[in-house]
C-alpha cells in the first residue's frame, strides 16, 4: 500500500457518515475484500500443509507452529483467518480443520486444486480482462494449444475435470432416460467419467469418449484403473474430423459453453447426422437465466469462459434455438442439480 493510498484512505474515513445506507455500502465493501481476503487464506494455507499438519486430532497454535516449523505470531494470523472463514474450527483448545475442509476441499479429488486453479488464473488474467473487454476479442482457445501443451499439464488438468465430474456424472446418469439405448457418443468426455456412470446404469448400453488425441491416454487409463468395461476411446478433433456414426445417443457434458455459435452449431448439425432413429441428444451445461443479475456461479462461469475461449453461457432459450436448428424435436430441460448450482440437462430427439 502506498503512502497516498493510506492518506486517501484516512481522508474517507475522517468524512465519513455512519448511517444504515452508509453501513449497507461498507458491508459490500467488506465482501469485495474478503474475496481478496480468501483467496489468499486458502491459498497460504494449502501451500504451508496447514490442514494435513493439524491432523484428525487437531492441534493447539504451539503444535502447530512446531509441526509446521514456523513463528508462532504470523501463524496465527493466517489461524485466525482460517476461522474467520470456516475452513477451521475450535474443539477446546485445539483447532481442527472444518468440514468443509475435509469434505470438499482437501484430499483426492478435493476442489482446493481447483480453487488455487482459479486464484492464481485470477491473478495473471487481471490485466487480460481488461483488454478482453475493451477489444472485444475471444482469445485463443484454451484447448487449441493443447497438443502442444506439456504433458504434466494435460495430466494435472484432466485430472481436475475427472475429479469435479464424478458427482456430476452420477446424478446425471440417474436424471437421463437412455431406456434402449445400445450406444452412446461422449463428445469431449474427459476421462470417461460420464459414459462409465451412464453404462454403470443401463446394461446394455456400450460408450464411446471421443477426445483429442493428448487426452486419450489418459481417459484410457483411467477407464483400465476403474474398471469401466463397456466405455471405448476414440481419438479426435471435433473441429476438424466428423463424428463417428450410428449412436443412439450423443452427449455433450461441459463442452458447448467454450465454443462460439458458428462451432455449436457445426457440432449439433453432427449429433444429428449421426444419431439413428429416434435418437437422443444430451447437452449438460451451467445456463444463465436473465441478462444480468445471474448470481455467483453464473458469473464464475462467464469469466472463466470470457478470458479463455471463445464461447459464452447460454440461456435456455438459445439453447433451445439452435438445437430446433440442428433439426432436433422434443426438447426438455431437467435441473437435477439445483440448488447446487444453475446446471441443468437439456434433451432432444432427433425426430
Ligand atoms: C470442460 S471439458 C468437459 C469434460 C467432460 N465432458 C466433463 O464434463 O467433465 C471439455 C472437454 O472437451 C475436450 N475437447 C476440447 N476441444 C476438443 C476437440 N477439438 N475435440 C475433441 N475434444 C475436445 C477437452 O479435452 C475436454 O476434455
Amino acid at each position: 500500500m502506498s503512502w497516498r493510498s493510506l492518506l486517501d484512505g484516512l481522508r474517507l474515513w475522517a468524512r465519513f457518515r455512519f448511517s444504515p445506507g452508509a453501513l449497507r455500502d461498507l458491508r459490500r465493501v467488506g465482501r469485495l475484500a474478503e474475496g481478496v481476503l480468501g483467496a489468499r487464506t486458502l491459498t497460504a494455507a494449502r501451500e504451508l500443509g496447514l490442514f494435513g499438519a493439524l491432523g484428525e486430532g487437531g492441534a493447539t497454535t504451539s503444535e502447530l507452529a512446531r509441526r509446521l516449523g514456523v513463528p508462532g505470531p504470523a501463524l496465527r494470523v493466517l489461524l485466525d483467518s482460517c476461522l474467520h472463514f470456516g475452513l477451521l474450527k475450535r474443539r477446546g483448545e485445539r483447532l481442527v480443520p472444518a468440514s468443509l475442509v475435509t469434505r470438499l476441499l482437501d484430499g483426492p479429488g478435493g476442489l482446493g486444486p481447483a480453487l488455487e486453479g482459479l486464484v492464481s488464473s485470477t491473478l495473471r488474467a487481471a490485466p487480460s480482462a481488461v483488454a478482453r473487454i475493451r477489444d472485444g476479442r475471444a482469445p485463443r482457445g484454451f484447448y487449441e494449444g493443447m497438443e502442444r501443451a506439456d504433458p504434466d499439464g494435460i495430466r494435472e488438468y484432466a485430472r481436475f475435470l475427472d475429479a469435479a465430474a464424478e458427482g456430476p456424472s452420477r446424478v446425471l446418469a440417474g436424471a437421463a432416460d437412455l431406456a434402449g439405448a445400445r450406444s452412446l457418443l461422449d463428445v469431449g468426455g474427459g476421462l470417461g467419467r460420464f459414459s462409465q456412470a451412464f453404462t454403470a446404469r443401463f446394461p446394455d448400453l456400450r460408450a464411446t469418449v471421443a477426445e483429442l488425441p493428448a487426452v486419450c491416454p489418459l481417459a484410457e487409463e483411467a477407464l483400465r484403473a476403474r474398471g469401466a468395461a463397456r466405455v471405448s476411446v476414440l481419438p479426435l478433433d471435433f473441429r476438424k474430423d466428423p463424428l463417428p456414426a450410428g449412436h443412439d445417443a450423443v452427449l455433450f457434458a461441459r463442452v458447448l459453453h467454450d465454443w462460439d455459435q458458428d462451432t455449436v452449431r457445426r457440432l449439433l448439425r453432427e449429433a444429428h447426422r449421426v444419431l439413428t432413429g429416434a435418437g437422443r441428444l444430451l447437452v449438460f451445461e451451467i445456463l444463465r437465466d436473465r441478462d444480468l443479475g445471474n448470481g455467483a456461479a453464473v458469473v464464475l462461469a462467464q469469466w472463466e469462459v470470457l478470458l479463455g475461449s471463445s464461447g459464452e453461457i447460454r440461456t435456455e432459450g438459445d439453447y433451445r434455438t439452435l438445437l430446433a436448428e440442428a433439426g432436433f424435436q422434443d426438447v426438455q430441460l431437467a435441473r437435477p442439480f439445483d440448488p447446487l448450482g444453475r446446471n441443468a440437462l437439456v434433451t432432444a430427439r432427433r425426430v
